[in-house]
């Protein structure tokens, strides 16, 4: 499993009885994945990243998927953030692919913005047999469970077609925030807003004068702003906040400004110039 990333993913594995070993994501090489030689039976990317925000580069992600092939691995792609690109065009999805068993998921809960209709999907490539044998594998699995309602199911073509004006909406406002949480650092100084590729949160990077629990706490207590330290993500190296870019502009613009206050308060009084 890649790391910083998505902390859901050991949790889910662990319920699964599945031992899981983590990959770093390289943020000095456009985080790309720094693989550990031991195999693995499944590797999951998820793509774009998050917190990261980060798509995996097409040669990383060539790599990951010849990695895969020379260990029989199946590779899970987790693409539910694929259709928000913040910078330029984004990279192809794996479900391009069928070189190699591969598992793409996506869901309306980020594709429609829908996440209480509670509906998925996984999209299966590989070559022919082992991608037919797999999915007769995954249909026996399926029917252990009980099956998506089907009022959801029944709405889900309706439903495609009224996404794609949700989509626009939600990345034009992720692409707004983005612009006013540049701003406001670069007006406040001594945060970093670490450049997402793609999603709905940005990572911010400050300098080590309050540790990351106290500051989200303090934002959360006295700022009534929500923010998650980069602990809950595995972020690593320096001092980090996970930021969603969801809330409406004004209210977005606000709760920046009180971050980078805070932040840039807690430096001062720490050189003594508070
Ligand atoms: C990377 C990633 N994958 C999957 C999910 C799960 O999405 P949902 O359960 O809302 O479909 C999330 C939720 O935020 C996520 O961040």
């Amino acid at each position: 499993v890649p790391t910083p990333s998505y902390p859901l993913l050991d949790h889910l594995a662990a319920l699964e009885g599945l031992e899981t070993l983590p990959y770093r994501l390289d943020p000095h090489d456009d985080w790309r994945p720094r693989l550990p030689d031991d195999p693995a039976s499944v590797v999951i990317a998820v793509h774009p990243n998050n917190p990261t925000g980060s798509y995996l580069p097409q040669d990383a992600a060539e790599a990951l998927a010849q990695r895969c092939r020379r260990d029989q691995a199946a590779l899970v792609a987790d693409e539910v953030f694929h259709a928000y690109p913040l910078a330029g065009p984004p990279p192809p999805s794996f479900a391009c692919r069928e070189d190699l068993l591969l598992f793409v998921l996506g869901g309306l809960s980020k594709y429609a913005g829908l996440p209480q209709l509670k509906l998925a999907w996984t999209v299966v490539r590989g070559p022919e047999q082992l991608a037919g044998e797999t999915m007769d594998r995954l249909a026996f699995l399926a029917d252990q469970y009980l099956s998506v309602s089907t009022p959801v199911q029944l709405a889900l073509p309706s439903l495609l077609r009224r996404a794609a004006p949700i989509r626009s909406a939600i990345l034009a406002r992720c692409r707004e925030n983005l612009e006013i949480l540049r701003t406001a650092a670069s007006r406040w100084g001594g945060t970093t807003v670490v450049p997402p590729q793609g999603g709905w949160s940005v990572v911010i990077r400050y300098p080590g004068v309050l540790d990351e629990e106290r500051l989200a706490l303090e934002l959360l207590h006295e700022d009534g702003v929500a923010v998650h330290p980069g602990y809950f993500y595995d972020l690593q190296g320096a001092h980090h906040l996970v930021i969603s870019l969801l809330p409406p502009p004004t209210v977005f613009a606000e709760g920046a400004r009180r971050v980078m206050e805070r932040v840039a308060r807690a430096s001062e009084s720490r050189l003594g110039l508070g």
